[in-house]
């Protein structure tokens, strides 16, 4: 999982259009990054490092090119090093190639080239291409069919770009990695995402599996494999570029957590009516289910497991899985929905169980928050999140939008006596998640326990993947230990591990059943003096034993476990903001893990 991108018809504003585009992308991976400027010739940068290094390693040079691509890489073959930054080069040096996936014959390619004559000068699968091309340039083909015939050597998934010294075009190709193209007035340009070019275009083109494209400062042409010109469709994206930038916040994830009442918004307009206390999700209520299995991964799959519980308490069979466990053994689907949650639309494992469902002849919808994603085109349906860009690798706002477009597909698509009440909710949940953001005390609770050893934390019902959520966070941002438990199952071995340096952040609404008991629970951790966090709407007495209280409003088990997800955020940003971490890009992680 890398980002690249390319432009053509930027003169000598060239370089800097891709080193800026690429700080846009740097969330799609940030451990080496390079550019490719040609025109008559090829000049060729690059370094390991984040993109920052890159513009430093760049200051006081010439780097000269009518056409160019950059790429930032998050390595997934041989270590984040100079030479294992991309772009990739040929023998010759006029040839260069930047690629986002993976060649899975690469190590075979390789060999035949190496006992071909060709020197290799990285670990990385990429470098394969631009020796290809060259042998295929020696054997007279020009620069495009080259490429053609190169990329037809590939498997495995590719978002790959090409260009050679003395051709004033970059050719791009694309299987199972993502690819977009930016039509600007006097410009065109390729990314892996659109905020790489947003500051210059909102006319966009979505390439397809299978697609070939060529830019050049004339234009652009969109092919199929076999070199037949496609007509493709123009969309314009509806977000403005300042949403992709920090807007004053010091990071990315804590303006995505303070975006998250607009967010919800997005995801709610025009899909509620409360008069009638309907859904209208256009025909996917028309959906149905008899059983309906969710994928999903990360934070993603927490969605999920919430979402199983909504059709569930609607009497619907449903099941979430982890996806990379679901492709690899697969479980019986009858006639289930299979339903892919996924931000990015372009998670490996989450792509490969939803093929594995559409092969054994389940129905597919994906959930996700990127219209044009590989999840959205190759499932029969796609529900949006309408989250907007996120940049953060920490996942927030997508994770509460996820959750609200959930309940709207289980409003959709089952009855429920309380759908009036779940509607009310929801509407009310944008405005909720505000005062809880202004009024939020999780700042005072993350100095306190800034150096505590580990987090735990428990909840019962929609809480319990909020718990796993809120772990799950706090691993990430701040590097240290956390787990999230059913509350009822911390004292079934964990509790071995509770002492007065391992704060138990308890989560409960309402004063039933399940607050009782989660109280109980409460109670067993506060014997082994643990510091107790609760997360509550103060119905319960579970304050008496508690030594924080991080409130959320009063409302629906269901909206409550996005406020009670929000203070967890909270919690979890403000003690990686103490301990000094990276937030924006914890170390090891990427944004879009496009790899199994
Ligand atoms: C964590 C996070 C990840 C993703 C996971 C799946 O904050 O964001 O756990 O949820 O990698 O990604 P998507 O949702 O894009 O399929």
């Amino acid at each position: 999982m890398c980002g690249i991108i390319g432009c053509a018809g930027r003169g000598e504003d060239t370089l800097d259009t891709l080193v800026h585009g690429l700080s846009k992308l740097e969330y799609r991976g940030y451990d080496s990054a390079g550019v490719a400027l040609a025109d008559e010739s090829l000049d060729v940068r690059k370094c390991a490092g984040e993109i920052e290094d890159l513009r430093e390693h760049l200051s006081g040079m010439t780097v000269e090119g009518t056409v160019g691509m950059g790429h930032t890489r998050w390595s997934t073959h041989g270590p984040p090093t100079d030479e294992n930054a991309h772009p990739h080069q040929d023998c010759t040096g006029n040839v260069a190639v930047v690629h986002n996936g993976i060649i899975e014959n690469y190590q075979s390619l390789r060999d035949e080239l190496v006992a071909a004559g060709h020197t290799f000068h990285s670990d990385t699968d990429t470098e394969v291409v631009p020796h290809l091309v060259e042998d295929a340039l020696n054997d007279g083909l020009d620069p495009e069919a080259a490429f053609r015939q190169a990329v037809g050597q590939l498997e495995g998934s590719y978002a790959v770009a090409l260009t050679v010294a003395g051709t004033e075009s970059v050719f791009v190709a694309r299987n199972d990695s993502p690819l977009v193209l930016g039509l600007g007035d006097d410009a065109t340009f390729f990314a892996s995402d659109v905020p790489a070019f947003r500051d210059f275009t909102d006319q966009v083109v979505y390439l397809d599996d299978g697609e070939y494209a060529r830019i050049s400062p004339e234009g652009w042409e969109v092919s199929d494999v076999d070199g037949t010109v496609v007509e493709k469709e123009v969309d314009t994206v509806s977000w403005d570029p300042e949403e992709t930038g920090k807007s004053g916040y010091d990071h990315y994830m804590l303006k995505e957590i303070h975006e998250q009442p607009r967010a919800l918004r997005q995801c709610l307009r025009g899909r509620v009516d409360e008069l009638s206390a309907s859904v209208d999700i256009g025909d996917l209520g028309d959906l149905s289910p008899t059983g309906i299995q969710f994928v999903a991964c990360g934070t993603s799959y927490h969605a999920a497991f919430y979402a199983a519980q909504l059709f569930q308490s609607a009497g619907i069979p449903a099941q979430a899985f982890l996806a990379s466990e679901y492709a690899t053994s697969p479980p019986p689907i009858g006639d289930a929905l299979v339903v892919g949650v996924t931000q990015s639309g372009e998670t490996a494992d989450t792509l490969s169980a939803l093929r594995e469902a559409r092969h054994r002849g389940a129905r597919t919808l994906a959930v996700t928050n990127v219209v044009g994603s590989t999840a959205a085109r190759e499932c029969d349906h796609a529900l949006y999140i309408r989250a907007g860009p996120e940049i953060g690798v920490a996942a927030s706002k997508t994770f509460s939008s996820q959750l609200g477009a959930l309940n709207l597909l289980a409003l959709a698509t089952t009855r429920s006596d309380e759908a009036r009440d779940i509607i009310a909710a929801l509407r009310d949940l944008p405005g909720q998640v505000q005062e809880l953001i202004d009024d939020s005390d999780a700042k005072e609770v993350a100095e306190h326990y800034q150096d505590a050893k580990s987090y735990f934390f428990i909840g019962r019902g929609h809480m319990h993947p909020v718990a796993l959520e809120g772990a799950l966070k706090m691993k990430e941002i701040t590097y240290k230990h956390a787990e999230g438990f059913a509350a009822g199952e911390l004292k079934h071995g964990t509790l071995a591990l509770v002492t007065e340096d391992t704060p138990v952040f308890a989560t409960t609404v309402g004063d039933g059943e399940q607050a009782t008991k989660t109280v109980g629970n409460v109670k067993e951790v506060e014997a082994r003096d643990a510091p107790v966090v609760a997360v509550t709407d103060g119905q319960s007495d579970i304050e008496r034993y508690a030594d924080h209280v991080l409130t959320i409003p009063e409302t629906h088990p269901r909206a409550a476990a996005v406020l009670a997800n929000v203070q967890l955020q909270l919690a979890a940003y403000h003690t990686a903001n103490f301990l000094g971490r990276s937030i924006d890009k914890p170390r090891n992680l990427a944004k879009s893990v496009t790899v199994e």
